[in-house]
Formats: structure tokens, C-alpha cells, sequence
């Protein structure tokens, strides 16, 4: 049982500790329970209180009530209603505020209800969810008919909280959202960024980038949306926040608001473009250290690699093979698994070593086959149900393989380290792990070789320029998708005189010798990447 003798005193995270303790992990999981450190909520309440008439509040994902506490401790009278959809943590919170009756708790989905309300001030660290954990068809329904917006399926629950929220903000209603900054630099997020566009309702974006974690891991990547429905709709500021003491910045913008000096971070409303990543208007980019930048996909396209919708089935390993008798000639050489691949270099001979090591290293090819086993395979394919899976049940027949030729090269896709570009010189095929790079052909950079570009991509400009266009998640991981390598920038390589063309394959084929003997000499690497920056910086 958790007691509190004072609301207003509570002006701390003791309440979500000793919650954190009694319920397990899973429980919180479930229903995206992180909280909201004190310190943040209290800057965020501060924000509210800038609408000076300040009466009616609302709490879309209540939990134990960060918000209401920092809020109640600044003015006692204001009148709050929260929303929670677990039982658990609503009986919690229930008891905490048991004594401050203009705390009004509602056991209810916050996207089904309320919608005819408006507020003073809305605040709020909502769910994350991506949609498939979601009821994903009625909430986008309920969201489309409400706000007459069309919203693609692939959302996350947190912006459809923020969208809703807006809506119900009263003339001159103050909104402060904490939330992941992943939509201000993925595709999902597009929709949202034209929202707030156009609803001229958001002020400025606090983005988190601490250097060391001052808080819980989630808050590493999020960001605080501060919102306000009056007249000052022109100018919206971008901060970064990397250590504690910057949020004094935050504290003084929030005060001095509307009368903020216009820096280099305060944009134009109207300068401000919903299709691009935002990451542009609060980082510095790597980009503009170089000249003579073209897009990525004039050179190679980046596709994503095989999704066979049941590995476990269609992945072989030489042992496979031979329990369940199929011939070789049905099986298409693969690479399964990152871990398999070590070096910048993937040979013949490192495709056979996986093979006598009986890793996966194939992918049932069984279209056309008339040989039983591969018939009996199929069956047992059927028995088990693989025909009717998400993807397989969409092929005909179940058990095609995408086309997908082997790509010369390939780029991991999850990395802590950054991307990580891998030569095929095996000339095998891939799955997800890994994302296949074509060179483009027929095009005006058709003579740029291949080695060239490889050389390129291994080098510190390359990555530092496709760094603009990377997604965080948590814990330093990156990810890029196909598309974010597709519309990113890389030098223009076909500048190059012959010359020292011909000095980046010299350099770059001493490199591979070193990496091929297992004692990769970078400093090849290194001289490489000190021509490009002559040449382009
Ligand atoms: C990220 S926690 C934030 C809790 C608290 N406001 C804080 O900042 O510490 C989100 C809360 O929303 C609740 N929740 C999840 N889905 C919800 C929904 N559809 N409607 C209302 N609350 C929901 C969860 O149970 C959880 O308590």
C-alpha cells in the first residue's frame, strides 16, 4: 500500500518506485508504464501555468499522477480529470489521491472517450505502442472520423494521443506531451508533423540527447512537445537538451514565452517541412561539411533483404538437407544470420566454412519441383500450418520465394556501432538481416565501379553523412531503413580523376588483403577517407 498524507508534497518518483517494485516488469510492459521523472513534469507543469486563467486540466495517461502532483503543487485549486486503462495502477492512484477531490479518475480508454471536452491544459506522458499491440482498425476509425484526417495503418499509439489531445485544447490551452522523438525522423511521422503544421499549435520541440543517462533508458531517444492555442503561431524553437543543467534554457524560454529572442534554432512555421526528418532543424548536419553531395539512389538502391515468413521452415543447413533429402538444386545458397558474417568481406570460401559448419546457409527453392521429397517436405509444410502464414498466405504458391537477386553488396540493418557495409563477393542471397545494395545501372553514374563505391561506403565521410538520415532507438541502438539509405546524400564519386580513382582501388585492394588474412589494417582505410575530405570538404 502505497500512502501519501499530502498530495502537493509529493514531489517526487517515491510513489512510481515502490509501484515498480510490487508489480513485475511484464505487468508494466503491458501497459507501456514508464514514468515521468519529477523534475521533467514539474518543467512541463510550468508550461500549463503560462496560460494565466488556467482552471480545467486533463491527464490523458494518468498512472500514478506525476503530473497532477507537480501541477496541484503550484495551484491547489485547479480542477483535474485523468484517464487510465489499467485496473491495477488505477486502484493505486485512486487511493493517492483520495483526498483531493478535484482529482476526477476515470477506469477508461482514453481515445474512446471524453471527446466533446475541451481543456486549459492538457499534459501527458502517453503509451507507446506500435500498432500491431494495438486494436489498430476501430482506434484509427475512431481517430479518422473524429479529426477528418486519413491516417495510414502503420502509426504508434502515442502520436494518435497527441493528435486527439490537441483537439480537445481550448483558446489559449497550454499542451506539454513527453513522447519518443522517433516520429520526428521516421515515416510515420509525417502525418502528425503536417498536423501540428497545420493546427499552428506547436511552439517548441525540447529534444533529449544526454550524453550521459540522467534518466531511465527510454528517456535517452524522447522528446517534450510544448503546445499552445493563441495567436503566437509563426515561430517554432528546437532545443537539445545533453546534460541536466540545459533544462535551466527551457526554464527561461517557458517564462520569457512570447517574448523569446529569435535564434538560429526558432524556425517559420512555414519553413518548417513535414515530409523531411526534423533531426535537420536541432542537430548540425554532417552533410553540410561536404560539397558536391548527390542522393544515394542515383547511385545504388537499397532494398530490403528476403522476408520468408517462417525462417524455422524455409532456412537450411547442410544436416537439414540430408534428413530431409533435398537436393541441393533446390536450395538457394543464403545468408541467415549477421553473426555469421564477420568481416567486410564475404567469400566463396567463408560461404563454404559456414556450410561445413552446418550453419543455415540455404532457402528452400522448391518452385517447379516434381522430386518427393521436396514434395513431402511441402506437405509437412502444410501439415504444420506454414501455408497459412501472414506473409506465405499472401504468395502463390505459399512456399514462392521473393525475387530477389543476390545483391554485390550489403548493409546491416540494427548496428550499435554504426552501419556496417559488407562486400558479397560469394554472390549469395540474403534475408532481413541485412539490407541489399544495388549500383544502379544505365544511369549517368553507370561507370562508377563497384569497388569504388564499396571503398566509399567503408570509409568515416560516408558514414557520418548517412548518419544524418539514421532512426534512434533506445539504448544508442540505430536502425536504418531501406528508404532512409535511399534518400540519403553521399559525394558525388564520378568528380573523381581518373587518377585518383585509380589511387582509392589501389588503397582499397590492400585493405582487402589485410581483411582477408584476418588482420584488417584501417589505416587504408583512413588514407581513403583523407582524399575524399580533400577533395570535397
Ligand atoms: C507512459 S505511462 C505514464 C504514466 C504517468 N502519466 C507518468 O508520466 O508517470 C502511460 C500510462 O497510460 C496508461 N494507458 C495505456 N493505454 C491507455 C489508454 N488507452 N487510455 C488511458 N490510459 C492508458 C498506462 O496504464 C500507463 O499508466
Amino acid at each position: 500500500m502505497i500512502e501519501i498524507k499530502d498530495i502537493s508534497l509529493a514531489t517526487n518518483n517515491q510513489v512510481e518506485k515502490s509501484y515498480s517494485k510490487l508489480n513485475s516488469l511484464e505487468h508494466r510492459k503491458r501497459f507501456a508504464q514508464f514514468f515521468t521523472p519529477f523534475q521533467l513534469a514539474s518543467l512541463m507543469a510550468d508550461w500549463l501555468f503560462g496560460n494565466q486563467t488556467i482552471q480545467t486540466v486533463l491527464e490523458p495517461a494518468f498512472g500514478l499522477g506525476v503530473f497532477s502532483r507537480a501541477l496541484l503543487n503550484k495551484k491547489s485549486d485547479l480542477s483535474i480529470k485523468g484517464f487510465d486503462i489499467d485496473e491495477k495502477i488505477f486502484a493505486v492512484a485512486k487511493e493517492i489521491f483520495n483526498d483531493t477531490p478535484n482529482v476526477d479518475l476515470h477506469l477508461k480508454d482514453y481515445m474512446f472517450n471524453d471527446w466533446d471536452n475541451k481543456y486549459d491544459g492538457i499534459i501527458c506522458n502517453p503509451p507507446y505502442f506500435k500498432f500491431h499491440d494495438y486494436d489498430n482498425k476501430t482506434i484509427l476509425n475512431e481517430i479518422e472520423n473524429r479529426l477528418k484526417i486519413k491516417l495510414n495503418g502503420f502509426t504508434n499509439l502515442y502520436t494518435l494521443f497527441l493528435l486527439k489531445s490537441i483537439y480537445q485544447l481550448k483558446p489559449n490551452g497550454r499542451l506539454a506531451y513527453i513522447i519518443p522523438s522517433e516520429f520526428l525522423n521516421s515515416d510515420y511521422g509525417k502525418l502528425v508533423k503536417s498536423a501540428l503544421k497545420q493546427n499552428k499549435v506547436l511552439r517548441h520541440i525540447v529534444v533529449f540527447d544526454f550524453e550521459e543517462n540522467v534518466f531511465d533508458d527510454a528517456l535517452t531517444t524522447a522528446c517534450i512537445l510544448l503546445c499552445s492555442n493563441d495567436k503566437h503561431s509563426q515561430k517554432v524553437k528546437f532545443s537539445t537538451i545533453k546534460k541536466i543543467d540545459d533544462l535551466e534554457l527551457i526554464k527561461s524560454y517557458i517564462s520569457n514565452y512570447p517574448l523569446n529572442n529569435i535564434d538560429d534554432s526558432t524556425f517559420d512555421i512555414n519553413e518548417l517541412q513535414p515530409e523531411v526528418k526534423w533531426r535537420k532543424y536541432y542537430q548540425e548536419q554532417n552533410g553540410i561539411r561536404y560539397k558536391n553531395l548527390i542522393p544515394f539512389s542515383s547511385v545504388a538502391k537499397v532494398v530490403r533483404g528476403i522476408a520468408t515468413g517462417a525462417n524455422e521452415y524455409f532456412t537450411f543447413s547442410k544436416s537439414k538437407a540430408k534428413q530431409y533429402g533435398i537436393d541441393e538444386k533446390y536450395l538457394l545458397p543464403c545468408i541467415c544470420k549477421a553473426v555469421d558474417v564477420k568481416d567486410n568481406f564475404f567469400t566463396t570460401d567463408n560461404f563454404h566454412s559456414l556450410v561445413n559448419s552446418d550453419r543455415q546457409t540455404f532457402l528452400l527453392n522448391a518452385i517447379g519441383s516434381k522430386d518427393e521429397n521436396v514434395l513431402r517436405y511441402l506437405e509437412l509444410g502444410e501439415k504444420s500450418g506454414i501455408d497459412k502464414k501472414y506473409l506465405t498466405a499472401c504468395r502463390t504458391p505459399w512456399y514462392s520465394l521473393e525475387n530477389r537477386p543476390p545483391s554485390p553488396i550489403w548493409v546491416s540493418v540494427f548496428n550499435r556501432s554504426g552501419l556496417k557495409f559488407i562486400r558479397n563477393e560469394a554472390n549469395i542471397s540474403n534475408l532481413t538481416t541485412f539490407h541489399c545494395v544495388y549500383p544502379v545501372q544505365n544511369s549517368l553514374f553507370d561507370n562508377l565501379n563497384v569497388d569504388v563505391l564499396f571503398a566509399y561506403l567503408l570509409t568515416d565521410v560516408a558514414r557520418e553523412i548517412f548518419e544524418d538520415n539514421r532512426r534512434e532507438y533506445g539504448n544508442g541502438l540505430q536502425k536504418f531503413e531501406p528508404n532512409d539509405l535511399n534518400k540519403a546524400m553521399m559525394l558525388d564519386l564520378t568528380l573523381l580523376s581518373k587518377k585518383t580513382e585509380n589511387k582509392i582501388i589501389e588503397l582499397y585492394k590492400k585493405y582487402r588483403d589485410t581483411a582477408l588474412n584476418k588482420s584488417p589494417d584501417d589505416s587504408f582505410l583512413t588514407e581513403i577517407n583523407n582524399i575524399l575530405k580533400n577533395k570535397y570538404c
